[in-house]
């Protein structure tokens, strides 16, 4: 039997490991909708897999904002298929220490990380159950244990992983799996705007991170999505509700 074409949403693929996330699903044979703030922004990602030969959209969306996620995801159901695999990936810092920390900072973060996974998976889920299939990955972090700084997103982080746990519980019996992927430092903008933040050149930043992990180099974005396509994989139907780190041992 032929296998079904399938249908990938992955948000904040503008860039980053959500890039990497889209391009290696792509590769895969899905159709893919790379979700990320601005449109415009997305271009980069499509072009590439398409240059590949594979199938992809651009989608402008914020994944915080109920009315804007429902609208992408039915645009996306329209172009390319009902989704079946949605990787929830977008993701912000705002770090500061406790004492420090605004109510703006606190919200913004757990607006697009939690509120987004959830909006997201919210208005997928409908698509997997009437296809009887789905995998959702959702983007934790070794953060999730705990780093001086980031009580927003650590929090946010640890909560993706209590969140994953129980759409693996609902959304099983429809051939639903949930996991999440919890990676350690892997170079995006992301890591590099936390060595400016903290006045450390990125090379200096990196070299200092490598030493404290075992395989001795930091994550590529690859790396995630490697992990990914294998969560996303047909034949990983009976993994689910797991939290996997990826971060090059046992944590960072
Ligand atoms: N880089 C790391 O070391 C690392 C480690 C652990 C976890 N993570 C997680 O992996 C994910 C990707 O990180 P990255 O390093 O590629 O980050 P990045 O900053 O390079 O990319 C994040 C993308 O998310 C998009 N985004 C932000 N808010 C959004 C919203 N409301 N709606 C839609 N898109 C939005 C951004 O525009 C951006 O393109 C994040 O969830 C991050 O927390 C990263």
């Amino acid at each position: 039997m032929a296998q079904a074409q399938r249908t990938a949403i992955v948000t904040g693929a503008a860039r980053g490991i959500g890039a990497a996330i889209a391009t290696r699903l792509a590769a895969d044979g899905m159709s893919v909708a790379v979700l990320d703030l601005d449109e415009g922004a997305c271009a980069g990602t499509v072009e590439a897999i398409k240059a590949a030969g594979g199938d992809a959209v651009a989608v402008g969306a914020d994944v915080s904002d109920e009315a804007s996620v429902a609208a992408a995801v039915e645009r996306v159901a329209e172009a390319l298929g009902g989704p079946t695999v949605l990787v929830n990936n977008a993701g912000i810092t705002r770090d500061n220490l406790l004492f420090k920390m605004s109510v703006a900072d606190w919200d913004a973060v757990m607006g697009v990380h939690l509120r987004g996974a959830f909006l997201m998976s919210r208005a997928a889920q409908k698509h997997m159950v009437e296809a009887e299939f789905g995998r959702i990955v959702n983007l934790s972090s070794v953060s999730a244990l705990g780093n001086r700084g980031q009580v927003n997103y650590s929090a946010a982080k640890a909560g993706m992983q209590g969140f994953t746990k129980t759409l693996a519980i609902e959304l099983g019996r429809w051939n639903v799996t949930a996991n999440a992927i919890a990676p350690g430092f892997i170079e995006t903008e992301m890591t590099a705007a936390t060595a400016e933040r903290v006045g450390m050149p990125f090379e200096d930043f990196k070299a200092a991170a490598a030493k404290q992990i075992p395989v001795a180099r930091v994550g590529q974005p690859e790396d995630i999505a490697h992990t990914v396509s294998f969560l996303a994989s047909e034949g990983a139907g009976f993994v689910s509700g797991q939290v996997i780190y990826v971060a090059g041992g046992p944590r960072d």
